[in-house]
């Protein structure tokens, strides 16, 4: 009975101590997990709590997903897909002759789209400064709305469900909306300046000028 407590306790203590190694990849390409110190004994590999390997031999439903080096263990996930998200663990005999486990977390995600972006200045008013525009800026289903004065963006409100991580800043007055997942970033941007009718757009004065140009 003492003996069965303190194997799990040590079971227990090493899957605690040990935190999944995690890794993001983006749909389509592969992922190889090594054994790292060569001498692990009886190692096998499972996604879940399924076998992938077994005896040194693929099973059936894995045979278009990995391959496998029996010589050194090497386990490749090719042609990734959101579905191959999940814990890998390599079951192994250690050089203590105890079986250890050690887990591999994998996030498979898409390659980020280009956000569409659309903005218009909330008031349209010739003496009124600051201009502020309101954008809404949306990525793969998740979106963002921001008002943007002449020096930042605030968000005013966003969607609930979120895949992309949506960020709208100024970057020299150009409206900048980005979106990234752990894989990959994209972003778009708009000038603000022709928007809005404030002190740093001299359009008016040009129109006046003009004017004065035709009259004389
Ligand atoms: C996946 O990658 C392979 C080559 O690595 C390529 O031939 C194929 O077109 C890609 N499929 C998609 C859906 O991107
Ligand atoms: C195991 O062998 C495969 C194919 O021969 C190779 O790609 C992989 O890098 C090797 N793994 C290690 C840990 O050397
Ligand atoms: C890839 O993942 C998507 C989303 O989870 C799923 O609908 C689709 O069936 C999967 N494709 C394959 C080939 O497994
Ligand atoms: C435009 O802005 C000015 C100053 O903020 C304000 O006095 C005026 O009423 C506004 N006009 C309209 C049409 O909103
Ligand atoms: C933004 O507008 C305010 C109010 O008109 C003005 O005081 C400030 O200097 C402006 N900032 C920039 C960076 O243009
Ligand atoms: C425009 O933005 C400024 C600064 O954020 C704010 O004080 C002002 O009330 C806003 N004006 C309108 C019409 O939303
Ligand atoms: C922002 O744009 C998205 C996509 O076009 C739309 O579904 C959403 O309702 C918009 N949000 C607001 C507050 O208008
Ligand atoms: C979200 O995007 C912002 C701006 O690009 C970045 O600073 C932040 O680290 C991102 N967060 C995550 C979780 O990727
Ligand atoms: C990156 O992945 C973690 C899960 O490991 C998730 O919580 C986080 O939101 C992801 N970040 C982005 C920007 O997608
Ligand atoms: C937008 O993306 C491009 C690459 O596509 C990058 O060079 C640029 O620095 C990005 N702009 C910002 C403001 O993040």
């Amino acid at each position: 009975m003492f003996l069965l407590l303190s194997f799990t306790w040590i079971i227990a203590g090493i899957t605690a101590e040990i935190p999944p190694a995690m890794h993001y990849r983006v749909k389509n390409s592969s992922l190889c997990l090594h054994i790292k110190p060569p001498g692990y004994q009886e190692y096998e590999w499972l996604f879940e709590k399924d076998l992938i390997v077994h005896s040194k031999n693929i099973k059936t439903k894995y045979k278009d997903k990995v391959y496998y080096n029996p010589k050194n263990g090497s386990l490749c996930i090719t042609k990734l897909n959101e579905t191959d998200s999940g814990t890998y663990s390599l079951s192994f005999i250690n050089s203590d002759d105890e079986r250890a486990i050690e887990t591999h977390k994998l996030i498979v995600e898409e390659t980020v789209s280009r956000p569409f972006i659309r903005s218009s200045p909330l008031h349209f008013n010739l003496s009124a400064d600051p201009c502020n525009i309101t954008v809404n800026c949306s990525v793969q289903g998740d979106w963002v709305c921001s008002v943007c004065d002449n020096n930042s963006c605030t968000i005013s409100q966003r969607s609930l469900f979120s895949k992309v991580n949506i960020t709208i800043f100024l970057h020299n007055r150009v409206i900048v909306c980005s979106g990234n997942n752990n894989v990959t970033k994209s972003n778009v941007s708009e000038s603000m300046e022709g928007m809005c009718f404030g002190k740093s757009n001299p359009e008016p004065e040009n129109v006046i000028k003009n004017r004065h140009l035709l009259l004389g």
